[in-house]
């Protein structure tokens, strides 16, 4: 089979390639414009495979899309191309809306006419595999709002987000998914187009953009910079090792079912201040120093709409594809840390642009605007 995977060069984009080109005989065609978080870097592992291809092409660009899919006739897309900053969607929304949103439809539309002109049998094979987030369910009630010193009944549980659960966004970056959510299953449901949705917690990992909380506090841990909590540190997230999520990624585009919905997570409901005591406490025992890496921790004002608790129900992955998480927070975390500590030279490039200016010999547009 050939994948086309857009945003192949990002932290879960670049997680999918690496393990459809190192554990599957399958060919990918990565389709990415290489913005600030796009890194070719990250592939150095696959680049030399005969099943790879890289298209440095943006997903708003219909005639270069039309291009790529005529040259390469891939049997699948996985889309996770996408803007996916939080922070950055508040401080400047339009490119969440045009590559979130108008991206997505411009890739819609351009699948629908290669699937349309394709024989029968392709045409039922063909599978649109649209990667989105658990963010565009809204959060949840935290175990503050729940009354203390009774044990709650099976009924007052705190609740976790389903398929069905109903669309409630709050920041621009998950209204912008949510509306390429709709979009996706609108093309099904009009057009016929085989498409399916996944919607993932919170991902971390080796290649993360250090500009995310978990990366971002391992690295300024090590300059001894401060380490910045919004408002309590109390917000809860439900976290998964990248690899886990490539895995499930993989298996949903080749065994699930067309216009299902598909929730991935990993059970990992930790609050951000207990996500940044525990790098604190591994970097403690891998990098000791005098004082702790604690001592660093800073509170800063909350992020305005700042979502309490996200939290995952990955039951029907498990039950209909057989998929679980293989790192536990402890493990994945430990391999993360230790990742950082040996790739410093690639943080170091993915900040200042080097590899990818050298590489290309000519500047993505936004390492150009950024500077
Ligand atoms: N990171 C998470 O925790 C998380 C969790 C759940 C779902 N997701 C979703 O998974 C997908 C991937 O997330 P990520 O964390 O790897 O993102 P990322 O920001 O690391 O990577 C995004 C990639 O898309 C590319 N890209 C951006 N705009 C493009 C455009 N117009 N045309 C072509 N390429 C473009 C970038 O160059 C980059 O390589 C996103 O759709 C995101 O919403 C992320």
């Amino acid at each position: 089979m050939k994948i086309l995977v857009t945003g192949g060069a990002g932290f879960i984009g670049s997680a999918v390639v690496r393990h459809i080109i190192e554990n599957t005989t399958d060919s990918v065609v990565n389709v990415d414009c290489l913005t600030y978080a796009g890194n070719l870097e990250s592939l150095i592992s696959v680049e030399a495979s005969d099943r790879y291809a890289f298209e440095q092409v943006n997903i708003c660009d219909r005639a270069a899309l039309d291009r790529v899919f005529t040259q390469h006739q891939p049997d699948a897309v996985m889309h996770l191309a996408a803007e996916s900053h939080v922070d950055r969607s508040i401080t400047g929304p339009a490119a969440f809306i045009e590559t979130n949103i108008v991206g997505t439809y411009t890739l819609l539309e351009a699948t629908r006419d290669y699937w349309n002109q394709l024989a029968d049998t392709e045409k039922q094979a063909f599978r649109f595999h649209h990667i989105s987030t658990d963010e565009v369910y809204g959060d949840l009630p935290h175990p503050d709002e729940v009354e203390s010193g009774t044990e709650p009944s099976e009924n007052e549980k705190l609740p976790m987000f389903l398929e069905t659960t109903s669309y409630e966004p709050s920041s621009p970056y998950s209204a912008s998914k949510a509306s390429s959510d709709h979009l996706v299953r609108a093309w099904l449901r009009t057009y016929g187009l085989p498409t399916m949705v996944t919607n993932c917690s919170n991902n971390y990992g080796p290649y993360h953009f250090p500009e995310k909380l978990i990366p971002l506090v391992i690295l300024n841990a090590l300059e001894g910079k401060a380490l910045p909590i919004y408002g309590k540190g109390d917000q809860i997230r439900d976290w998964l090792f990248v690899e886990d999520h490539a895995r499930a990624l993989y298996k949903v585009v080749t065994e699930g079912k067309v216009g299902e919905t598909y929730n991935i997570g990993g059970h990992n409901e930790k609050q951000n201040l207990e996500v940044v005591q525990t790098i604190c406490s591994i970097l403690d025992t891998l990098v000791p120093k005098e004082t702790g890496y604690a001592q660093q921790v800073t509170y800063v004002q909350d992020r305005p709409g700042h979502d309490r608790r996200y939290a995952i129900d990955s039951s029907k992955m498990q039950r209909e594809l057989d998929w679980t998480p293989v790192e536990t927070f402890e493990t994945g975390l430990k391999k993360t840390v230790q990742w950082y500590l040996e790739n410093s030279e690639w943080c170091k490039h993915v900040q200042d642009g080097s590899y990818q200016r050298e590489r290309l010999g000519v500047e993505s547009a936004e390492t150009k605007g950024s500077k």
